[in-house]
């Protein structure tokens, strides 16, 4: 509490009233980890006192972080602090942007994406640009610009294109097992923002959400944004591993098709074992299928989406990867109760993707462009996995290379990032751990294919 009337003192917060400064330095201090969870905090009258203000101005500020889910109220025992701290990273000058506080969360949340530079290399895993059949692409999109640009140049249907919904929704059920009707795809810019969206519309303040460890900082950073707990899980050779010791969840996030970014396959009965876990504390699974498209044993396990029986799994799939980064569309399948919830908070967001875009996709798609595209490139990208493997263990012998059959990246532990990149010669990332935020570990992840 003695951080607290230099909190509340502080020059962003000078023109606001003194019930809102209050509201803002509490805050502030639970966030920061300056009030510890279950610490009391003192009754409305002492703090009162203590800061010059009325009572009134004490008891407001209080009801207002118990609506919110930073404080607890008990009749007769209390007031006491509801949300644990998260670990965050500072960043210089945010303070002086004026930010609000769900800002500044989202900032410390973290990046989820590696620098420009960075991705110029073989540091993340993205198709190969030059073997993408961009004359098909272009002649489709002269085509849809010719017959119907008026259509496409107007304000469009928040939850997608009908005709690409439909596209994806065949695709799904029947290259990837799920079990889903169009009416259960909202289409995306990324799965990034399928994230965020689950983020804000399924997570309140002080909710506990589990993350597979190590594993994706951008869906850790999504969770952060919206004030969750995260708990991180660790992984086995079957996928997350449970334990009766992790605490309940509400959300749990999975890719149980392609690990990221260690790689295995979630076995079917740990996959059975998730759903039931799932159930057993009535929590939402978010399944991650980011790279599905690129499996290359011949019977790959289908989508833990189709083995759902009570629509408690939110299926993300992008075409980030599957088609190209840049082309911003991606999807959710979700249960029949979510959609329109979804599809009115994108429209508050950001309105919809790219009509144009999104109907050369959707033909992309239906005239079996997509599927001759993905049957070329799986064995193109599983001999550049090969190879890779072989000079790693040519350059880097110390390196233990985690074998995976999917994907467009390969994991490996036993070496240093700067020594690895050194021995390479091109640019590489470090597996990422979710607890510490941290990348140095001696593990490294590396793309099949160089970003241009
Ligand atoms: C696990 C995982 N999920 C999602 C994504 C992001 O896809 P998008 O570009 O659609 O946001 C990535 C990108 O690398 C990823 O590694």
């Amino acid at each position: 509490m003695s951080a607290l009337p230099t909190l509340l003192a502080h020059p962003s917060l000078a023109d606001l009233p003194l019930h809102e400064r209050l509201v803002r330095a509490l805050r502030t201090a639970i966030l920061e980890g300056h009030l510890l969870l279950h610490s009391r905090l003192p009754a409305s009258r002492a703090l009162a006192e203590d800061l010059g203000v009325s009572r009134s101005t004490v008891e407001l500020a209080y009801s207002r972080l118990e609506a919110e889910g930073y404080l607890q109220r008990r009749m007769g025992a209390g007031t006491f602090v509801a949300l644990a701290a998260q670990p965050q990273p500072k960043r210089a000058g945010v303070a002086a942007a004026g930010l609000s506080l769900r800002g500044q969360r989202i900032l410390d949340a973290g990046l989820c994406r590696d620098p420009v530079g960075l991705l110029e290399t073989f540091g993340s895993g993205q198709g190969d640009p030059r073997v993408f059949p961009r004359d098909i692409w272009g002649s489709l999109m002269q085509r849809h610009w010719k017959r119907q640009a008026p259509r496409l140049m107007s304000y469009g249907d928040p939850q997608g294109l009908p005709e690409l919904r439909a596209a994806i929704a065949s695709y799904l059920v029947q290259s990837r097992g799920l079990a889903c009707a169009p009416e259960q795809v909202l289409i995306l810019t990324s799965s990034q923002q399928g994230i965020q969206l689950i983020a804000q519309l399924l997570i309140d303040a002080g909710d506990r959400v589990w993350l597979e460890e190590p594993g994706y900082l951008g869906a850790r950073s999504a969770m952060l944004s919206a004030g969750a707990v995260v708990h991180p899980v660790p992984v086995d050779s079957e996928g997350i591993a449970l334990a009766a010791s992790h605490p309940a969840p509400r959300l749990i996030y999975t890719t149980p098709s392609h690990q990221y970014p260690l790689g295995m396959v979630m076995s079917l009965p740990r996959r059975m074992a998730l759903l039931a876990e799932a159930e057993r504390h009535n929590a939402w699974i978010l399944e991650d299928d980011y790279d599905g498209e690129f499996q290359y044993s011949a019977h790959p396990l289908p989508a833990l989406q189709g083995l759902d029986q009570q629509g408690r799994v939110i299926y993300v799939g992008t075409f980030s990867k599957s088609l190209f980064g840049s082309l911003r569309l991606a999807y959710l399948v979700l249960p029949s109760a979510l959609v329109e919830p979804f599809a009115q908070a994108r429209a508050a967001f950001d309105g919809h993707s790219n009509q144009l875009l999104q109907a050369v996709t959707a033909d992309f798609i239906q005239e079996g462009h997509f599927a001759a595209y993905l049957r070329q490139v799986r064995p193109l990208y599983r001999s550049r996995r090969d190879l890779l493997w072989s000079e790693l263990a040519l350059h880097c012998p110390e390196l233990t290379p985690l074998r995976a059959d999917s994907g467009l990246q390969s994991a490996g532990w036993g070496i240093p990032l700067d020594i690895a990149r050194q021995r390479l010669g091109v640019g590489i990332t470090a597996i990422e751990w979710l607890l510490s935020g941290s990348r140095a570990s001696g593990g490294l992840v590396v793309g099949l294919c160089r970003c241009w």
